[in-house]
């Protein structure tokens, strides 16, 4: 059986941080109700004109030379973002042009904070139907969408990104072992961007009225986020006859250090097989499992063969998990 293998691995993040510091000067605010609340202290914010495709450019441009992949050998490049450069065309065809990915067709894939995990479905389903190389990429540019005069939302979201390489493979022990991935539009109405769609098209009034900017029902999402991502968490492991222990690394998806102290809790985890990078990133939406699998990667956290389980929640509402086996990493 082919499966799609992760060989590597690399992300980005702007230079630029914003503390809670730097929050209490803008809204009413603390970094003391941050840090209890959410467990952030930190996040990245773009450079004036820095978009999702520049972002991505960058980890991708890495990726390549780290795995020793050429960029016409890419098949396709599927892009998980709610902040495309533009609506059309697609981030996707963007980075293809920048990073001169001449034979790869490609798209973008709208799932919110768990747009990495559909993303990586999407680019397995690619490797199991004969595609050989497939750039997958989940990055956000929050601060693009975020009202810095609101305080329950602006405090919570950062910039960044990564991407991965999928390859096929035939050895068990590494790739893709099993996806729990769901979708529920009733939360739409917890969770959106108001205008600027089909449905009410960016106009003045919609400009004053500030409705370009993410809008969030916080206890309501918070709720829903605990319980769904604690349950997929644990249910991918049961039906897989897997205890945490035998997990290397849980990857949760950072929206708030309690939502994910749920579900590694319910899940039996152990808080050093937890990936936790909240603290310094904030949510970076589609960003943030790439983020976390770069960074135990580089740190020698997981090793080629490790399993590896990513969990995340976000708008939709949208919600899975996904399990696999890292590797085999391709050095360039
Ligand atoms: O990734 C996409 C999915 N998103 C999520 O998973 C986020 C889910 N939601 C959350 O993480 C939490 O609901 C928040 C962090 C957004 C809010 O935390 P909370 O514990 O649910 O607080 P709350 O909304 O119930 O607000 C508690 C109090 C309120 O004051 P009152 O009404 O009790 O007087 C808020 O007005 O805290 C106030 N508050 C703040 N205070 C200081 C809200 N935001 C702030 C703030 N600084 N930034």
């Amino acid at each position: 059986m082919i499966r799609a293998a992760i060989t590597g691995v690399a992300s980005y993040v702007p230079k630029r941080v914003i503390t809670n510091f730097d929050l209490e000067k803008m809204v009413d605010t603390n970094d003391e109700w941050i840090v209890s609340r959410t467990g952030i202290k930190e996040r990245r914010v773009a450079a004036e004109g820095e978009a999702s495709s520049d972002m991505s450019v960058s980890a991708v441009t890495k990726l390549l030379a780290e795995t020793g992949t050429k960029a016409e050998e890419i098949d396709a490049i599927i892009v998980a973002t709610v902040t495309p450069d533009m609506l059309f065309p697609s981030t996707a065809a963007l980075i293809q042009e920048k990073i001169g990915a001449v034979n790869a067709w490609g798209y973008d894939l709208s799932g919110a904070c768990s747009g990495f995990l559909f993303a990586l479905k999407s680019g397995s389903s690619l490797i199991q139907t004969g595609s050989k190389k497939v750039i997958v990429v989940g990055v956000d540019t929050m601060s693009s969408i975020l009202d810095y005069t609101d305080r329950n939302t602006c405090i919570l979201f950062g910039d960044g990104g990564g991407a991965v390489l999928l390859e096929p493979t035939e050895d068990e022990n590494f790739g893709m072992i099993d996806d729990i991935l769901r979708i529920d539009g009733s939360g739409a109405d917890a969770l959106h961007m108001k205008a600027g769609g089909s449905r009410k098209p960016a106009t003045h009034a919609t400009v004053d009225a500030r409705e370009h900017y993410i809008y969030q029902d916080g206890r309501s999402v918070f709720k829903r986020a605990s319980n769904d991502m604690a349950n997929v968490s644990a249910e991918i492991l049961e039906k897989n006859n897997l205890k945490a222990e035998d997990v290397g690394i849980f990857i949760p998806h950072q929206a708030n250090k309690r939502i994910i102290d749920v579900a590694a809790r319910k899940a039996g985890f152990k808080d050093e097989q937890v990936l936790l990078n909240i603290d310094k990133y904030g949510n970076t939406t589609a960003g943030t499992l790439p983020l976390g699998l770069d960074e135990v990667v580089r740190n020698g956290r997981i090793k080629d063969g490790d399993l590896v389980l990513f969990a995340a929640f976000g708008a939709g509402y949208t919600w899975g998990s996904i399990l696999l086996r890292y590797g085999p990493s391709k050095k360039g």
